[in-house]
């Protein structure tokens, strides 16, 4: 029997604030790089996860799609309604910038998700705005 290799995205959503100044700068050098994203405000974010992985001939799926749901809330829900600057660790070193995001969630749901391999992560800040990691190094 022939086995495939396919993909699976999920798509979930969620709220968040943020700025983007660097500590490193006055408030006039960030204003004028960053401009108005200096400072504070929302989004409503999109993230889609893609999977990649062997199409179980039992399940006739990639990875338990359940399972699935379940790893990305637990890692997407605790950015929802947070200033992710000041309230999420992993932003303080960094900027939430889309592309940070997508490697940040990348990361992490790479550490969760064991029986399948992730292909990419896209993080939309808006309708044409996003960034995408597949994992490459710089
Ligand atoms: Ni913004």
């Amino acid at each position: 029997m022939k086995i495939y290799s396919a993909s699976i995205s999920c798509r979930i959503e969620f709220s968040a604030s943020h700025y983007y100044r660097v500590s490193g700068w006055s408030e006039e050098e960030n204003e004028r790089r960053f401009g108005k994203d200096s400072r504070h405000h929302g989004h409503n974010y999109r993230v889609e996860i893609m999977i990649q992985g062997k199409v179980n001939p039992e399940t006739g799926m990639v990875m338990n799609v359940r399972d699935l749901k379940k790893t990305i809330k637990e890692v997407v829900e605790p950015l929802d309604h947070k200033n992710l600057n000041e309230e999420v660790p992993y932003f303080r070193t960094c900027l939430p910038t889309p592309e940070n995001l997508a490697c940040y969630f990348f990361e992490v749901l790479s550490l969760k998700i064991q029986s399948a391999r992730m292909a990419s992560v896209r993080v939309y800040e808006t309708e044409s705005l996003w960034a995408e990691y597949r994992g490459e190094a710089g």
